[in-house]
């Protein structure tokens, strides 16, 4: 029985060679469909790209005020073994390794070169779809990080629910944006992760109320509290983080992400983490929870819950694998074989593909 770190990692494989088999129209995107994945939601600078490098440990989000995230991003986290070199790679563009990635560099440094690279690509291939306007696509971009330093997860960034549209946006942006995310969470196979400000009230959370629209008994809902530090003074969120003003059925996470004012000054990931500890250990208030706050905690049992819902899938997972297999085996006696023509050789590659596939989810299988 391998460990189930590398039954994740082999997760986010199949998930990229299910966008090949998709391409294809065969059964790629449903088996995509089966497995499961982390969405953020919430309202537009709720912190959602915060929360989202906090989790992945890394500065690379191209992030701004208005509307800078205008197709979903499917990021997909490796863990690699200690000291291998970090680096990110986009399906777009395969053969391009972002080894520059890495953040040991000195910060000033590091904007300039890898991580602004990454960031930069994102909006560049953004922008391929949409111009450079204030348009949405629902076509995702995929990007895989391989680093030591992250847990096996994929989580897809969307953009952030609006209420009005501004100038230069069309009147039905809005129920746009709205349909685009919850065309991602409505499937049973979407864990949530429900951002609201701590600073508003949770009974204007747009982010809660879309996710309970989704999933009433909230299974697959993680509430996700920031700006725990902008709350007015004499007010604090133990309620909602205790579940007491919002039961959920998982437990809340409180956050304190980096505020604009460390992003403009540079500060560290590494040191916002640690500052973000160091709040909720000090904190009169949230002392008492400070071991289940934190985007470290988030990052933590994300993965536990993933893990548990990889293992009950399985066994579905092998037979839309071998779905796939007889659908392929079809196809190729219908074209015959043995084949040199490039479509065959592929549908053959796919079929090798699968077959591996298949062989290694049985040994996981108890
Ligand atoms: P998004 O639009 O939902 O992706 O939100 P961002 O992650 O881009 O954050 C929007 C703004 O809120 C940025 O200026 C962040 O620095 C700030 N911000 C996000 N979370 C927190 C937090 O927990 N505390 C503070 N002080 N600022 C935060
Ligand atoms: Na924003
Ligand atoms: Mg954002």
């Amino acid at each position: 029985m391998a460990t189930m770190t590398s039954l994740i990692g082999l997760i986010n494989k199949i998930q990229r060679a299910c966008t090949v088999l998709g391409d294809h129209g065969g059964e790629g995107l449903s088996l995509w469909e089966a497995l499961p994945s982390v969405a953020v939601v919430g309202g537009q600078s709720s912190g959602k790209s915060s929360v989202l490098e906090s989790v992945v440990g890394r500065d690379f989000l191209p992030r701004g005020s208005g509307i800078v995230t205008r197709r979903p991003l499917v990021l997909q986290l490796h863990k690699t073994e200690d000291g291998q070199q970090e680096y990110a790679e986009f399906l777009h563009a395969p053969r391009k390794r972002f080894t520059d990635f890495v953040g040991s560099e000195p910060i000033q440094l590091e904007c300039e070169t890898g991580i602004a690279s990454v960031r930069k690509e994102i909006s560049d291939e953004t922008d391929r779809i949409t111009g450079k306007t204030k348009q949405i696509s629902n076509i995702p971009i995929h990007l895989s990080i391989y680093s030591p330093n992250v847990v096996n997860l994929t989580l897809i960034d969307l953009p952030g629910l609006t209420k009005v549209a501004v100038e230069g946006q069309s009147e039905t942006i809005v129920q746009d944006i709205e349909n685009m995310v919850r065309s991602y969470v409505e499937k049973p196979n979407c864990i949530i992760l429900a951002i609201s400000p701590a600073n508003q009230d949770i009974a204007t959370s747009d982010a809660i109320k879309l996710a309970r629209e989704v999933d009433a008994s909230g299974e697959r809902t993680f509430g996700v509290l920031t700006k725990l530090d902008l709350m007015d003074k004499g007010t604090n969120a133990v309620e909602v983080l205790e579940g007491r003003q919002y039961r959920l059925q998982h437990p809340w996470v409180g956050i304190v992400n980096r505020s604009q004012a460390d992003i403009n000054k540079n500060v560290d990931m590494i040191v916002a983490r640690k500052k973000e500890q160091e709040y909720f250990e000090t904190s009169p208030e949230y002392g008492h929870l400070a071991h289940k706050m934190g985007s470290e905690y988030l990052a933590k049992l994300l993965s536990q819950h993933l893990e548990i819902v990889i293992r009950q899938k399985i066994p579905s997972i092998i037979a839309l694998i071998n779905k796939t297999i007889d659908e392929l085996n079809a196809e190729l006696d219908r074209i015959g074989r043995p084949i040199a023509v490039d479509s065959g050789a592929q549908l053959y590659t796919i079929l090798e593909v699968c077959r591996a596939f298949d062989k290694v989810f049985r040994e996981h299988l108890d």
